[in-house]
């Protein structure tokens, strides 16, 4: 594996999952792999899960770890081409990336949108930039448009926790006080519709009118605006906010309650509730649902370390 970018990365979901949850049953088994590598992490955005999980799966393969917060600690980066660099940007992506390069043998990098402008959002320049300037293979820790080392570990605790062969799996969006990106809810979709493909699970989105998201992503799943219809028979309700695609970054005013709570639970089919963390509680989620039997968040988030370590292993073994 040379890039971690999108579902379109992992020939199969199943196989990739397999192999996740072997490494959970034994996760020092390849130590040698990661022998005098070392893994880079460069943040441009804040993180907890990520940072922590993907340090801990490559310390699992015997690799070194670096952390960089281009945020915080980094000079100002210019991503434009042939602009005079007489303003705030200190340094183009161009050498920063290669620089980065020459010191590790795998790059993680954390870019969110600006929410600003849907074209440059999208076009995922940033992310290109610096896939195709370090020279060294690449996990996106969450971009612009996509998080999938969140949407593989998703996948791998639905194939732990799944009572049915083929469950029933809602993406259902959740009220919020800011306007977040799609990239979460967009990746969760694009690995559903591919599981669905692989006749892993049935996938439905519920969200409001104004917050459809782009159709690229949501190619084969039933799509409603009923968030109760939704939810009858639902094995696993996966709660996420995200602000409006078509007006982008707008967030528009809903009237329906659209929290999951308790009585909403009791239309489903005792259905585990996800939520990829941080969360909002009472705002996006209740607490009685988070602090229930239900509720797969903590370990969803422990899982991340098996969906890091999966793709690292992949990458190390492909390392000329
Ligand atoms: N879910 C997730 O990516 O968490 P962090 O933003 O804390 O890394």
């Amino acid at each position: 594996m040379k890039r971690f970018f999108s579902v379109k990365d992992v020939p199969s979901i199943a196989d990739v999952v397999q192999e996740a949850l072997v490494l959970k049953a034994a996760p020092y088994d390849h130590q040698e792999l990661g022998q005098h590598k070392t893994l880079g992490l460069v943040f441009l955005n804040p993180s907890l899960r990520t940072r922590l999980s993907t340090q801990k799966a490559a310390m699992n393969l015997g690799m070194n770890v670096m952390v960089m917060n281009m945020d915080k600690d980094g000079w100002a980066l210019e991503t434009q081409d042939g602009v005079v660099m007489n303003g705030t940007t200190v340094e183009h992506i161009r050498e920063a990336a290669a620089v980065m390069g020459e010191y590790c043998d795998i790059l993680g990098l954390r870019s969110f949108p600006k929410l600003k402008d849907r074209e440059e959002d999208y076009s995922e320049d940033l992310f290109n930039k610096f896939m195709k300037y370090c020279g060294v293979p690449v996990v996106s820790l969450e971009s612009a448009t996509r998080h999938p080392l969140q949407s593989l570990t998703d996948m791998i605790t639905i194939t732990e926790y799944k009572k049915v062969e083929k469950p029933k799996v809602v993406l259902a969006w959740a009220p919020h006080v800011k306007a977040l990106p799609q990239a979460v809810p967009n990746s969760f979709a694009e690995w559903m519709c591919k599981a669905q493909e692989e006749g892993l699970v049935d996938f439905t989105i519920a969200q409001p009118m104004g917050y459809e998201l782009s159709d690229e992503f949501t190619a084969g799943a039933t799509i409603s605006n009923n968030l109760e219809e939704s939810l009858n028979n639902a094995d696993f309700v996966y709660v996420k906010n995200w602000s409006s695609y078509q007006e982008y970054g707008e967030v528009y005013g809903v009237e329906d309650n659209w929290m999951m709570d308790n009585k909403k639970l009791s239309l489903t089919n005792d259905a585990k509730v996800m939520h990829c963390l941080p969360v909002r509680r009472d705002l996006e989620l209740s607490s009685e649902i988070l602090d229930g039997p239900n509720s797969l968040v903590i370990k969803e988030a422990s899982n991340r370390v098996w969906a890091a370590q999966v793709v690292l292993k992949r990458m190390l073994e492909d390392l000329v």
